[in-house]
Protein backbone atom coordinates (compact mmCIF):
# COMPACT_ATOMS: atom_id res chain seq x y z
CA UNK A 1 0.00 0.00 0.00
CA UNK A 2 0.93 3.48 -0.60
CA UNK A 3 0.72 7.09 0.95
CA UNK A 4 0.98 10.25 -0.16
CA UNK A 5 0.80 12.57 1.97
CA UNK A 6 1.18 16.63 1.56
CA UNK A 7 1.27 20.02 3.20
CA UNK A 8 0.80 23.49 2.45
CA UNK A 9 3.99 25.19 0.67
CA UNK A 10 4.97 28.25 2.75
CA UNK A 11 5.79 31.91 1.75
CA UNK A 12 9.19 32.15 2.19
CA UNK A 13 9.13 35.70 2.95
CA UNK A 14 10.02 35.30 6.56
CA UNK A 15 11.15 32.01 8.51
CA UNK A 16 8.43 29.28 9.73
CA UNK A 17 6.65 30.18 13.08
CA UNK A 18 4.77 27.82 15.52
CA UNK A 19 2.19 28.23 13.45
CA UNK A 20 3.16 27.36 10.40
CA UNK A 21 5.56 24.10 11.99
CA UNK A 22 2.04 22.72 13.47
CA UNK A 23 1.17 21.70 10.21
CA UNK A 24 4.61 20.19 9.27
CA UNK A 25 4.47 18.64 12.77
CA UNK A 26 1.18 16.78 12.24
CA UNK A 27 1.89 16.29 9.28
CA UNK A 28 5.46 14.40 9.74
CA UNK A 29 3.24 12.34 12.97
CA UNK A 30 0.21 11.00 10.06
CA UNK A 31 3.04 10.58 7.71
CA UNK A 32 5.82 8.73 10.57
CA UNK A 33 2.22 6.72 11.32
CA UNK A 34 1.72 5.45 7.88
CA UNK A 35 5.56 4.09 7.60
CA UNK A 36 5.13 2.21 10.73
CA UNK A 37 1.52 0.38 9.58
CA UNK A 38 4.92 -0.61 6.62
CA UNK A 39 3.23 1.82 3.72
CA UNK A 40 5.44 2.97 1.51
CA UNK A 41 5.09 6.61 2.12
CA UNK A 42 5.81 9.69 0.30
CA UNK A 43 5.54 13.04 2.55
CA UNK A 44 5.92 16.12 0.39
CA UNK A 45 6.69 19.91 1.57
CA UNK A 46 8.32 22.35 0.39
CA UNK A 47 8.09 26.45 -0.21
CA UNK A 48 6.22 28.71 -1.98
CA UNK A 49 8.38 30.94 -3.85
CA UNK A 50 6.44 33.04 -6.72
CA UNK A 51 4.62 35.39 -4.59
CA UNK A 52 5.31 39.24 -4.08
CA UNK A 53 5.57 39.18 -0.97
CA UNK A 54 8.88 36.90 -1.35
CA UNK A 55 10.23 38.60 -4.23
CA UNK A 56 9.65 41.96 -1.61
CA UNK A 57 11.42 40.52 1.04
CA UNK A 58 14.74 39.63 -0.74
CA UNK A 59 14.21 43.16 -2.40
CA UNK A 60 14.67 44.52 0.67
CA UNK A 61 17.93 42.81 1.50
CA UNK A 62 19.29 43.67 -1.66
CA UNK A 63 19.03 40.33 -3.47
CA UNK A 64 16.90 38.87 -6.51
CA UNK A 65 14.05 37.08 -5.49
CA UNK A 66 15.86 33.71 -6.34
CA UNK A 67 18.70 34.40 -4.28
CA UNK A 68 16.25 34.78 -1.38
CA UNK A 69 14.23 32.21 -2.40
CA UNK A 70 17.44 29.87 -2.10
CA UNK A 71 18.91 31.17 1.25
CA UNK A 72 15.18 30.39 2.38
CA UNK A 73 15.44 27.16 1.32
CA UNK A 74 18.59 26.17 3.66
CA UNK A 75 16.73 28.42 6.36
CA UNK A 76 13.34 25.92 6.41
CA UNK A 77 15.57 22.90 5.77
CA UNK A 78 17.02 23.56 9.09
CA UNK A 79 13.96 24.40 10.44
CA UNK A 80 12.62 21.16 10.06
CA UNK A 81 15.18 18.62 10.58
CA UNK A 82 15.76 20.38 14.29
CA UNK A 83 12.05 19.98 14.50
CA UNK A 84 12.22 16.38 13.22
CA UNK A 85 10.20 16.50 10.63
CA UNK A 86 11.59 14.17 7.87
CA UNK A 87 9.61 14.82 4.45
CA UNK A 88 10.76 12.21 1.46
CA UNK A 89 10.28 15.35 -1.41
CA UNK A 90 11.12 18.92 -0.79
CA UNK A 91 9.61 21.01 -3.46
CA UNK A 92 10.85 24.79 -4.72
CA UNK A 93 8.40 26.41 -7.15
CA UNK A 94 11.21 27.77 -9.02
CA UNK A 95 12.30 24.61 -9.92
CA UNK A 96 12.25 23.41 -14.13
CA UNK A 97 10.61 20.52 -13.19
CA UNK A 98 7.46 22.09 -11.62
CA UNK A 99 7.90 25.12 -14.59
CA UNK A 100 7.18 22.01 -16.40
CA UNK A 101 4.15 20.89 -15.00
CA UNK A 102 2.58 24.47 -14.45
CA UNK A 103 2.83 25.05 -18.23
CA UNK A 104 1.53 21.30 -19.51
CA UNK A 105 -1.59 21.82 -16.87
CA UNK A 106 -2.08 25.30 -18.17
CA UNK A 107 -2.49 23.94 -21.65
CA UNK A 108 -4.60 21.02 -20.88
CA UNK A 109 -7.30 23.60 -19.22
CA UNK A 110 -6.33 25.96 -22.32
CA UNK A 111 -7.22 22.56 -24.64
CA UNK A 112 -10.39 21.95 -22.36
CA UNK A 113 -11.92 25.26 -23.45
CA UNK A 114 -11.74 26.77 -19.83
CA UNK A 115 -9.48 29.85 -20.32
CA UNK A 116 -10.60 32.79 -21.76
CA UNK A 117 -9.07 36.59 -21.57
CA UNK A 118 -10.94 39.16 -19.59
CA UNK A 119 -9.96 42.54 -17.32
CA UNK A 120 -9.86 42.20 -14.20
CA UNK A 121 -10.78 45.08 -12.30
CA UNK A 122 -11.04 45.21 -8.67
CA UNK A 123 -8.68 44.51 -5.00
CA UNK A 124 -5.76 42.37 -4.59
CA UNK A 125 -4.59 41.80 -1.24
CA UNK A 126 -0.55 40.82 -1.25
CA UNK A 127 -0.62 39.75 2.41
CA UNK A 128 -2.94 36.54 1.09
CA UNK A 129 -1.84 36.74 -2.61
CA UNK A 130 -5.90 36.65 -3.45
CA UNK A 131 -8.29 38.67 -5.71
CA UNK A 132 -10.61 40.31 -3.43
CA UNK A 133 -14.39 41.47 -3.37
CA UNK A 134 -15.13 44.55 -1.49
CA UNK A 135 -17.44 42.51 0.84
CA UNK A 136 -14.15 40.24 2.09
CA UNK A 137 -13.17 43.58 3.30
CA UNK A 138 -13.76 45.29 6.75
CA UNK A 139 -13.31 49.40 6.33
CA UNK A 140 -11.33 48.49 3.02
CA UNK A 141 -8.77 46.51 4.71
CA UNK A 142 -8.15 43.04 4.39
CA UNK A 143 -9.21 41.67 7.92
CA UNK A 144 -5.74 39.07 7.82
CA UNK A 145 -3.43 42.02 6.92
CA UNK A 146 -5.18 45.30 8.35
CA UNK A 147 -1.96 46.67 8.17
CA UNK A 148 -1.36 46.52 4.25
CA UNK A 149 -4.01 48.10 2.09
CA UNK A 150 -4.85 45.98 -0.40
CA UNK A 151 -4.10 47.35 -4.09
CA UNK A 152 -6.36 48.23 -6.75
CA UNK A 153 -5.83 46.10 -9.88
CA UNK A 154 -6.65 47.14 -13.51
CA UNK A 155 -5.44 44.56 -16.08
CA UNK A 156 -5.36 42.16 -18.86
CA UNK A 157 -5.94 38.70 -17.05
CA UNK A 158 -6.54 34.94 -18.35
CA UNK A 159 -9.83 33.86 -16.43
CA UNK A 160 -10.61 30.49 -15.32
CA UNK A 161 -14.00 29.11 -15.77
CA UNK A 162 -14.44 27.65 -12.46
CA UNK A 163 -18.16 28.69 -12.73
CA UNK A 164 -18.66 25.77 -14.92
CA UNK A 165 -17.36 23.56 -12.29
CA UNK A 166 -19.75 24.04 -9.82
CA UNK A 167 -22.41 21.20 -10.31
CA UNK A 168 -19.75 18.67 -11.05
CA UNK A 169 -17.63 19.52 -7.61
CA UNK A 170 -21.18 19.04 -5.75
CA UNK A 171 -21.67 15.60 -7.71
CA UNK A 172 -18.15 14.80 -6.26
CA UNK A 173 -19.05 16.01 -2.56
CA UNK A 174 -22.45 14.04 -2.45
CA UNK A 175 -20.27 10.85 -3.76
CA UNK A 176 -17.22 11.45 -1.49
CA UNK A 177 -18.25 12.24 1.97
CA UNK A 178 -14.51 12.56 3.22
CA UNK A 179 -13.55 14.32 0.58
CA UNK A 180 -12.83 17.91 2.75
CA UNK A 181 -12.65 16.94 7.06
CA UNK A 182 -13.76 18.42 8.95
CA UNK A 183 -16.99 18.51 8.50
CA UNK A 184 -17.25 22.09 9.57
CA UNK A 185 -14.92 23.53 7.00
CA UNK A 186 -17.02 20.60 4.57
CA UNK A 187 -20.02 22.46 5.47
CA UNK A 188 -18.41 25.70 4.63
CA UNK A 189 -17.17 24.69 1.09
CA UNK A 190 -20.55 23.30 -0.09
CA UNK A 191 -22.20 26.59 1.56
CA UNK A 192 -19.87 28.40 -1.03
CA UNK A 193 -20.74 25.83 -4.15
CA UNK A 194 -24.65 26.11 -3.18
CA UNK A 195 -24.00 30.11 -3.85
CA UNK A 196 -22.37 29.13 -7.42
CA UNK A 197 -18.99 29.79 -8.10
CA UNK A 198 -17.22 33.01 -10.14
CA UNK A 199 -14.56 32.53 -12.82
CA UNK A 200 -11.28 33.69 -11.46
CA UNK A 201 -8.61 35.42 -12.38
CA UNK A 202 -5.42 32.95 -13.06
CA UNK A 203 -2.42 35.47 -14.46
CA UNK A 204 -0.82 39.00 -13.34
CA UNK A 205 0.72 41.23 -15.56
CA UNK A 206 3.63 43.58 -14.95
CA UNK A 207 5.90 40.95 -13.42
CA UNK A 208 8.70 38.60 -14.43
CA UNK A 209 8.59 36.84 -11.57
CA UNK A 210 6.36 33.54 -11.92
CA UNK A 211 6.23 31.14 -14.71
CA UNK A 212 4.94 32.63 -17.91
CA UNK A 213 1.71 30.99 -19.96
CA UNK A 214 2.68 28.28 -22.40
CA UNK A 215 0.57 30.10 -25.05
CA UNK A 216 1.24 33.72 -23.81
CA UNK A 217 4.54 34.45 -22.17
CA UNK A 218 3.54 38.49 -21.58
CA UNK A 219 1.88 37.36 -18.10
CA UNK A 220 2.92 35.32 -15.60
CA UNK A 221 0.62 32.42 -13.90
CA UNK A 222 -1.18 33.45 -10.76
CA UNK A 223 0.78 32.69 -7.42
CA UNK A 224 -2.10 30.62 -6.24
CA UNK A 225 -2.75 28.80 -9.70
CA UNK A 226 0.82 28.06 -9.39
CA UNK A 227 1.81 26.54 -6.55
CA UNK A 228 -1.59 23.94 -6.31
CA UNK A 229 -0.09 22.00 -8.85
CA UNK A 230 3.18 21.67 -7.15
CA UNK A 231 1.08 18.82 -5.23
CA UNK A 232 1.41 16.67 -9.03
CA UNK A 233 4.93 17.95 -9.68
CA UNK A 234 6.15 16.43 -6.72
CA UNK A 235 5.04 12.77 -8.20
CA UNK A 236 7.25 13.21 -11.56
CA UNK A 237 4.30 14.56 -13.96
CA UNK A 238 3.83 14.91 -16.57
CA UNK A 239 7.23 13.82 -17.72
CA UNK A 240 7.36 10.46 -15.69
CA UNK A 241 4.20 8.91 -16.20
CA UNK A 242 4.83 5.52 -14.38
CA UNK A 243 6.13 7.11 -11.60
CA UNK A 244 3.71 9.37 -10.99
CA UNK A 245 0.59 7.25 -11.47
CA UNK A 246 2.00 5.31 -8.40
CA UNK A 247 1.51 8.35 -6.08
CA UNK A 248 -1.52 10.42 -7.22
CA UNK A 249 -4.23 10.67 -6.55
CA UNK A 250 -2.77 12.38 -3.32
CA UNK A 251 -4.15 10.37 0.18
CA UNK A 252 -4.19 13.59 2.01
CA UNK A 253 -3.53 16.99 1.20
CA UNK A 254 -2.95 18.83 4.88
CA UNK A 255 -3.44 22.74 4.98
CA UNK A 256 -4.89 25.14 7.58
CA UNK A 257 -8.51 25.96 7.34
CA UNK A 258 -7.49 29.36 5.88
CA UNK A 259 -7.07 27.63 2.55
CA UNK A 260 -9.28 25.04 2.75
CA UNK A 261 -10.85 26.98 -0.32
CA UNK A 262 -8.01 26.87 -2.73
CA UNK A 263 -7.69 23.04 -2.06
CA UNK A 264 -11.42 22.23 -2.13
CA UNK A 265 -13.00 23.76 -4.75
CA UNK A 266 -10.19 25.49 -7.10
CA UNK A 267 -7.75 22.63 -7.23
CA UNK A 268 -10.34 20.23 -7.83
CA UNK A 269 -11.84 22.19 -10.51
CA UNK A 270 -8.36 22.54 -12.23
CA UNK A 271 -7.69 18.66 -12.13
CA UNK A 272 -11.61 18.35 -13.40
CA UNK A 273 -10.70 20.55 -16.29
CA UNK A 274 -7.65 18.83 -16.68
CA UNK A 275 -8.89 15.48 -16.70
CA UNK A 276 -6.97 14.28 -13.82
CA UNK A 277 -8.11 12.16 -10.93
CA UNK A 278 -8.68 14.45 -7.22
CA UNK A 279 -7.06 13.74 -4.10
CA UNK A 280 -8.67 11.62 -1.98
CA UNK A 281 -8.87 13.73 1.05
CA UNK A 282 -8.31 17.61 2.09
CA UNK A 283 -8.00 17.53 5.55
CA UNK A 284 -8.14 21.98 6.88
CA UNK A 285 -6.27 22.19 10.36
CA UNK A 286 -6.85 24.69 12.60
CA UNK A 287 -4.87 27.85 13.66
CA UNK A 288 -2.14 28.00 16.52
CA UNK A 289 -3.79 31.31 18.17
CA UNK A 290 -1.71 33.64 20.23
CA UNK A 291 -2.68 36.82 22.24
CA UNK A 292 -6.57 36.37 21.04
CA UNK A 293 -5.78 35.99 17.06
CA UNK A 294 -4.02 33.58 14.55
CA UNK A 295 -0.41 33.55 15.09
CA UNK A 296 1.12 35.46 12.07
CA UNK A 297 3.89 37.80 10.74
CA UNK A 298 1.32 40.61 9.46
CA UNK A 299 0.15 40.28 12.96
CA UNK A 300 3.35 40.87 14.80
CA UNK A 301 2.58 37.62 16.56
CA UNK A 302 5.22 34.81 16.39
CA UNK A 303 6.96 32.37 18.43
CA UNK A 304 9.97 30.89 17.70
CA UNK A 305 9.80 26.82 17.68
CA UNK A 306 12.70 25.98 17.56
CA UNK A 307 13.41 28.60 20.77
CA UNK A 308 10.84 26.40 22.08
CA UNK A 309 12.49 23.25 21.42
CA UNK A 310 15.68 24.06 22.76
CA UNK A 311 13.38 25.20 26.47
CA UNK A 312 11.38 22.27 26.57
CA UNK A 313 12.84 19.68 23.70
CA UNK A 314 11.72 18.44 20.34
CA UNK A 315 9.58 15.79 21.64
CA UNK A 316 7.58 17.78 24.18
CA UNK A 317 6.81 20.36 21.58
CA UNK A 318 5.29 18.16 19.30
CA UNK A 319 3.26 15.81 21.68
CA UNK A 320 2.15 19.40 23.03
CA UNK A 321 1.02 20.68 19.92
CA UNK A 322 -0.82 16.92 19.10
CA UNK A 323 -2.36 16.17 22.28
CA UNK A 324 -3.56 19.70 23.68
CA UNK A 325 -6.64 20.80 20.93
CA UNK A 326 -8.55 18.07 19.17
CA UNK A 327 -7.37 18.13 15.49
CA UNK A 328 -9.14 20.55 13.15
CA UNK A 329 -9.64 23.33 16.15
CA UNK A 330 -7.94 25.99 17.03
CA UNK A 331 -5.22 26.03 19.91
CA UNK A 332 -4.40 28.57 22.13
CA UNK A 333 -0.85 28.79 22.08
CA UNK A 334 0.63 28.94 26.06
CA UNK A 335 3.87 27.97 27.20
CA UNK A 336 2.34 27.31 30.86
CA UNK A 337 0.34 24.06 29.19
CA UNK A 338 3.41 22.84 27.25
CA UNK A 339 5.62 22.80 30.31
CA UNK A 340 2.86 21.38 32.45
CA UNK A 341 2.64 18.60 29.82
CA UNK A 342 6.32 18.02 29.36
CA UNK A 343 5.91 17.76 33.08
CA UNK A 344 3.23 15.74 33.91
CA UNK A 345 2.33 13.25 31.05
CA UNK A 346 6.05 13.08 29.77
CA UNK A 347 8.31 13.35 33.27
CA UNK A 348 5.95 12.10 35.46
CA UNK A 349 3.97 9.70 33.38
CA UNK A 350 6.17 8.05 30.06
CA UNK A 351 9.92 9.15 31.94
CA UNK A 352 8.91 7.97 34.75
CA UNK A 353 7.65 4.62 33.97
CA UNK A 354 10.91 4.09 31.74
CA UNK A 355 13.38 4.86 34.59
CA UNK A 356 11.34 2.68 37.47
CA UNK A 357 10.86 0.13 35.08
CA UNK A 358 14.45 0.01 34.34
CA UNK A 359 15.73 0.83 37.67
CA UNK A 360 13.59 -2.55 39.25
CA UNK A 361 14.70 -4.84 36.51
CA UNK A 362 18.53 -3.72 36.88
CA UNK A 363 18.24 -3.15 41.02
CA UNK A 364 16.90 -7.14 41.16
CA UNK A 365 17.48 -8.63 37.59
CA UNK A 366 20.68 -7.57 36.35
CA UNK A 367 18.45 -5.95 33.73
CA UNK A 368 17.10 -9.37 32.27
CA UNK A 369 13.27 -9.40 31.27
CA UNK A 370 11.60 -12.71 32.21
CA UNK A 371 8.92 -13.86 29.49
CA UNK A 372 5.57 -11.86 29.87
CA UNK A 373 2.60 -13.88 31.00
CA UNK A 374 0.36 -15.34 28.95
CA UNK A 375 -2.38 -13.82 30.35
CA UNK A 376 -2.08 -10.83 31.71
CA UNK A 377 -4.97 -7.99 31.92
CA UNK A 378 -2.61 -5.15 31.77
CA UNK A 379 -0.90 -5.93 28.68
CA UNK A 380 -4.13 -7.36 27.29
CA UNK A 381 -5.69 -3.69 28.29
CA UNK A 382 -2.51 -2.25 26.74
CA UNK A 383 -3.06 -4.59 23.24
CA UNK A 384 -6.39 -3.26 23.29
CA UNK A 385 -5.24 0.75 23.42
CA UNK A 386 -3.28 -0.29 20.31
CA UNK A 387 -6.11 -0.99 18.09
CA UNK A 388 -8.10 2.30 19.63
CA UNK A 389 -5.16 4.37 18.52
CA UNK A 390 -5.38 2.98 15.08
CA UNK A 391 -8.63 3.74 14.79
CA UNK A 392 -7.90 7.47 15.75
CA UNK A 393 -4.78 8.19 13.63
CA UNK A 394 -6.91 6.35 10.53
CA UNK A 395 -9.47 9.03 11.54
CA UNK A 396 -6.83 11.95 11.94
CA UNK A 397 -7.40 11.98 15.61
CA UNK A 398 -3.90 12.60 16.87
CA UNK A 399 -5.29 13.20 20.35
CA UNK A 400 -7.68 10.62 20.81
CA UNK A 401 -4.38 8.35 19.48
CA UNK A 402 -2.51 10.10 22.38
CA UNK A 403 -5.05 9.29 25.37
CA UNK A 404 -4.79 6.02 24.31
CA UNK A 405 -0.99 5.56 24.25
CA UNK A 406 -1.04 7.47 27.24
CA UNK A 407 -3.51 5.28 28.96
CA UNK A 408 -0.81 2.41 28.95
CA UNK A 409 1.65 4.54 30.40
CA UNK A 410 -0.98 5.46 33.34
CA UNK A 411 -2.43 2.25 33.78
CA UNK A 412 1.14 0.69 34.09
CA UNK A 413 2.59 3.36 36.36
CA UNK A 414 -1.04 2.67 38.18
CA UNK A 415 0.18 -1.14 38.65
CA UNK A 416 3.37 -0.28 40.07
CA UNK A 417 1.43 1.00 43.41
CA UNK A 418 -1.15 -1.57 43.41
CA UNK A 419 1.41 -4.64 42.88
CA UNK A 420 3.67 -3.51 44.81
CA UNK A 421 7.02 -5.13 43.58
CA UNK A 422 9.31 -3.41 45.99
CA UNK A 423 7.56 -5.85 48.85
CA UNK A 424 8.04 -8.61 46.66
CA UNK A 425 11.86 -8.36 46.29
CA UNK A 426 12.41 -8.77 49.72
CA UNK A 427 10.30 -12.17 49.59
CA UNK A 428 12.53 -14.92 47.98
CA UNK A 429 9.34 -17.07 47.66
CA UNK A 430 7.45 -14.52 45.64
CA UNK A 431 10.26 -14.24 43.03
CA UNK A 432 8.26 -15.73 39.70
CA UNK A 433 5.51 -12.76 40.74
CA UNK A 434 8.06 -10.25 40.63
CA UNK A 435 9.32 -11.53 37.55
CA UNK A 436 5.99 -11.27 35.42
CA UNK A 437 5.34 -7.94 37.06
CA UNK A 438 8.24 -6.73 35.99
CA UNK A 439 7.61 -8.28 32.58
CA UNK A 440 3.99 -6.62 31.86
CA UNK A 441 5.48 -3.21 32.96
CA UNK A 442 8.61 -3.78 30.41
CA UNK A 443 6.03 -5.06 27.47
CA UNK A 444 3.76 -2.18 28.42
CA UNK A 445 6.57 0.53 27.64
CA UNK A 446 7.43 -1.14 24.56
CA UNK A 447 3.86 -0.59 23.30
CA UNK A 448 4.04 3.21 24.95
CA UNK A 449 7.13 3.22 23.20
CA UNK A 450 6.03 1.78 19.58
CA UNK A 451 2.49 4.15 19.57
CA UNK A 452 4.16 7.52 20.45
CA UNK A 453 7.33 7.24 18.43
CA UNK A 454 5.33 9.03 15.44
CA UNK A 455 5.39 12.15 17.48
CA UNK A 456 8.29 11.60 19.29
CA UNK A 457 10.72 9.83 17.24
CA UNK A 458 14.05 10.29 18.51
CA UNK A 459 13.25 10.35 21.97
CA UNK A 460 11.28 6.65 21.12
CA UNK A 461 14.47 5.43 19.02
CA UNK A 462 16.24 5.75 22.43
CA UNK A 463 13.70 4.21 24.49
CA UNK A 464 13.27 1.25 22.05
CA UNK A 465 16.99 0.57 21.32
CA UNK A 466 17.66 0.46 25.85
CA UNK A 467 14.35 -1.62 25.94
CA UNK A 468 15.19 -4.54 24.02
CA UNK A 469 18.74 -4.17 22.45
CA UNK A 470 17.33 -3.50 18.47
CA UNK A 471 16.60 -0.45 16.72
CA UNK A 472 13.00 0.27 16.06
CA UNK A 473 11.94 -0.82 12.69
CA UNK A 474 10.29 2.30 11.49
CA UNK A 475 8.33 0.30 8.54
CA UNK A 476 7.01 -1.85 10.86
CA UNK A 477 6.55 -0.49 14.58
CA UNK A 478 2.90 0.24 14.16
CA UNK A 479 1.40 -2.85 12.22
CA UNK A 480 3.41 -5.43 15.01
CA UNK A 481 2.64 -3.36 17.95
CA UNK A 482 -0.35 -5.75 18.98
CA UNK A 483 0.90 -8.54 20.61
CA UNK A 484 4.79 -7.30 20.65
CA UNK A 485 6.67 -8.71 23.13
CA UNK A 486 10.13 -8.03 24.57
CA UNK A 487 12.20 -11.84 24.03
CA UNK A 488 12.66 -13.26 26.97
CA UNK A 489 16.27 -12.62 28.34
CA UNK A 490 16.70 -9.30 26.83
CA UNK A 491 18.79 -7.21 29.07
CA UNK A 492 17.77 -3.48 29.44
CA UNK A 493 20.09 -0.62 29.38
CA UNK A 494 19.36 1.76 31.75
CA UNK A 495 20.17 5.46 30.02
CA UNK A 496 19.73 8.93 30.68
CA UNK A 497 17.00 10.07 32.01
CA UNK A 498 14.62 10.45 29.26
CA UNK A 499 12.45 13.27 30.17
CA UNK A 500 14.16 15.23 33.16
CA UNK A 501 11.48 17.53 34.70
CA UNK A 502 12.28 20.76 33.58
CA UNK A 503 12.39 24.20 35.92
CA UNK A 504 11.97 27.01 33.81
CA UNK A 505 12.39 30.84 35.41
CA UNK A 506 9.54 32.88 35.57
CA UNK A 507 10.40 36.71 34.31
N1 LIG B 1 1.72 29.43 0.14
C1 LIG B 1 0.40 29.23 0.61
C2 LIG B 1 -0.01 27.78 0.48
C3 LIG B 1 0.05 27.23 -0.90
S1 LIG B 1 -0.37 25.54 -0.92
C4 LIG B 1 -0.53 25.15 -2.50
C5 LIG B 1 0.32 29.66 2.07
N2 LIG B 1 1.51 29.79 2.70
S2 LIG B 1 1.68 30.26 4.22
O1 LIG B 1 3.10 30.28 4.45
O2 LIG B 1 0.96 31.47 4.45
O3 LIG B 1 1.01 29.18 5.11
C6 LIG B 1 1.45 27.83 5.07
C7 LIG B 1 0.51 26.95 5.89
O4 LIG B 1 0.63 27.31 7.27
C8 LIG B 1 -0.96 27.12 5.53
O5 LIG B 1 -1.61 25.86 5.52
C9 LIG B 1 -1.50 27.96 6.65
O6 LIG B 1 -2.86 27.74 6.92
C10 LIG B 1 -0.64 27.47 7.80
N3 LIG B 1 -0.58 28.43 8.89
C11 LIG B 1 -0.16 29.73 8.86
N4 LIG B 1 -0.34 30.28 10.09
C12 LIG B 1 -0.85 29.36 10.92
C13 LIG B 1 -1.22 29.34 12.27
N5 LIG B 1 -1.11 30.39 13.06
N6 LIG B 1 -1.68 28.18 12.77
C14 LIG B 1 -1.79 27.03 12.01
N7 LIG B 1 -1.47 27.02 10.73
C15 LIG B 1 -1.02 28.18 10.16
O7 LIG B 1 -0.77 29.81 2.58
Amino acid sequence: MRYYITTAIDYVNSRPHLGTAYEKITADVLARYQRGLGNEVRFLMGNDEHSQKVAAAGRKEGLTPLEWCERMEGVFREAWSALEIEPDVFIRTSEARHRTAVQALAQRIKDAGDFYEGEYEGWYCVGCEAFKREEDLKDGLCPDHAARKPEWLKEKNWFFKLSRWSDALKAHYAAHPDFVQPDSRRNELLALLERGLDDISVSRAGTDWGIPFPFDSRVVVYVWFDALINYITATGWPVDEAESAKWWPADLHLVGKDITRFHGVVWPAMLLSAGLPLPRKIFGHGFVNSGGGRMSKDAGRVTDPLELSRTYGVAALRYYLCAEAVFGTDLDFSEERLLARANSDLANGLGNLAARTAGMLVRWREGVVAAAPASSALLARADAAVDTYRTCMDALDLRGALAAATLIVTEANAHVDRTQPFAMAKDPARAAELDAVLAELSNSLLLACRLHHPFMPAKMEQLHLELTGLPLDRSSSIRTARGARIAAGTRIAKGAPLFPRIEVAKG
